[in-house]
């Protein structure tokens, strides 16, 4: 298993170019198999959730080229097979994207379901029950979740949670449908936008996206179309609280300002100087990072996928601080690997009380998951001595060059795969 290894105590300085994200170009590349003509897809983040998803794409028939790192082609027409299961694609939860993808198209699929998941019991109830709303049978069996229907036909349907991969399942299965569906209590996440946005390009008809009703007009086929990806949110505010934890002073380039503003909010409010441009956006750190309150919640409200990054900036600021996340019930697993560094955080429920201390410590620590993975590559730069970061497999499931991106804003941090070389790197830096 490979580490990231870190010598901490640099303040990041320069500029950074975000990718595309990554949970717009999850359903985006499901939904391309949706025509019978080739969609070619750009601003691709190259992550292995990606490229898992790809080659279960390609399984199943579809044509796909990858004519660069950051775009691909595929071509639905060659299907051949509307189960989808291999050993991979169990271990990505997008997959179940493609449910409302194939049903779409095909009125059949069957998906793997996808396991536990380490932030938290991730149920899809909702998406089953939109399936079910627009006619279709619902079945599992054998770890494989079946939908199938005569006819798909537009319905109301009221989501009872807010829920972005529900929301957006619904609006590929109802693009297709007889007649008009309408989502209430929809998810209004950007790439819940982008997804509808790319659907509209080839053909569809769903208006609303943003707010929390979306009312589609089902098309008998869709075309094929051109599209380029929104930048990674998430990314972007994880180089933003890099910056704050660091001390530094980074732009992030090749983002949506909107989109940031929770992040944007919360940074103003532990002492950050945030300027904004047309895409991009400057942090700079104070000399002391200051304590706040935060609760996750739906867009837009503070995302849970910043939620540890946030709170690697808030356990070094003074005073108390506190975070709720309303979100995920388990989304506060790093929180042990960050007491070894040093940080004095206590967990009551989904609420994390932090009271600030003035500098971590590196240590050897362990990825839990993705985001909170990330966190604790910042807590390592920020801290004073050498981090290794374990698992850094989940990080890299959603992070695209994390460790050259940090190291091209002056972090000390390699990537190694042996005791050996985490030893020449402690040599190199001494
Ligand atoms: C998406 O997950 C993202 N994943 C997650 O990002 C993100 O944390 C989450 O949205 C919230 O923003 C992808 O886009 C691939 P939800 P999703 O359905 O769609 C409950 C990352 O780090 N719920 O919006 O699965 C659920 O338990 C990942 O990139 C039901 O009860 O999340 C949660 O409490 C991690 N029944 C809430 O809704 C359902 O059928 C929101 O979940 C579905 C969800």
């Amino acid at each position: 298993m490979d580490q990231y290894v870190i010598k901490g105590g640099v303040p990041l300085k320069g500029s950074v170019e975000i990718g595309g994200a990554k949970n717009a170009a999850l359903p985006i590349l499901a939904a391309a198999v949706m025509c019978d003509e080739t969609v070619t897809i750009d601003n691709l983040p190259n992550v292995r959730d990606i490229n898992v998803l790809l080659q279960a794409i390609e399984e199943i028939g579809a044509k796909v080229e990858r004519t660069g790192p950051h775009s691909v082609k595929i071509n639905g027409a060659f299907i051949n097979t509307t189960s989808v299961d291999n050993e991979f694609i169990r271990k990505i939860r997008a997959s179940y994207y493609l449910l409302g993808a194939l049903l779409g198209k095909y009125k059949k699929a069957e998906v793997a379901l996808p396991g536990g998941c380490a932030i938290g019991s991730r149920p899809i109830d909702l998406h089953q029950k939109g399936f079910r709303a627009l006619g279709a049978k619902c079945v599992v069996r054998g770890g494989l979740l079946s939908v199938e229907a005569e006819h798909l036909a537009g319905n109301h349907i009221y989501l009872d949670k807010v829920s972005v991969g529900a929301t957006i399942n619904i609006m590929m299965a109802a693009a297709l449908a007889d007649g008009r569906t309408v989502i209430e209590n929809a998810a209004k996440e950007p790439h819940v936008v982008d997804v509808a946005n790319f659907l509209n390009c080839m053909g569809a008809s769903i208006r609303g996206a943003g707010t929390d009703v979306i009312r589609i007009e089902g098309v008998k086929k869709l075309h094929k179309a051109e599209y380029s990806i929104i930048p990674d949110q998430i990314e972007a505010g994880t180089f933003m609280f890099a910056a704050a934890a660091t001390g530094g002073d980074v732009t992030v380039k090749n983002v949506i300002p909107k989109h940031l503003e929770a992040t944007t909010a919360k940074l103003l409010e532990v002492g950050c100087r945030v300027e904004e441009e047309d895409d991009s956006v400057r942090v700079i750190a104070p000399a002391q990072l200051k304590h706040t309150s935060v609760t996750t919640l739906p867009y837009p409200g503070f995302p849970t996928d910043m939620q540890p990054q946030m709170c690697i900036v808030l356990a070094i600021a003074s005073g108390i601080s506190t975070i709720t996340e309303s979100i995920f019930e388990n989304r506060f697993r790093y929180v042990d690997e960050l007491t070894k560094m040093g940080a004095s955080i206590k967990v009551e429920g989904n609420i994390a009380i932090i009271s600030g201390v003035e500098r971590y410590v590196g240590a050897r620590v362990s990825a839990p998951d993705l985001r909170a993975g990330a966190a604790l590559v910042i807590a390592g730069m920020a801290a004073d001595g050498i981090t290794i970061v374990d698992d850094i497999y989940y990080i890299e499931r959603g992070y695209e060059n994390l460790d050259a991106k940090l190291a091209a804003l002056g972090a000390k941090i390699e990537r190694v795969s042996s005791e050996k070389e985490i030893q020449k790197f402690k040599l190199k830096i001494s």
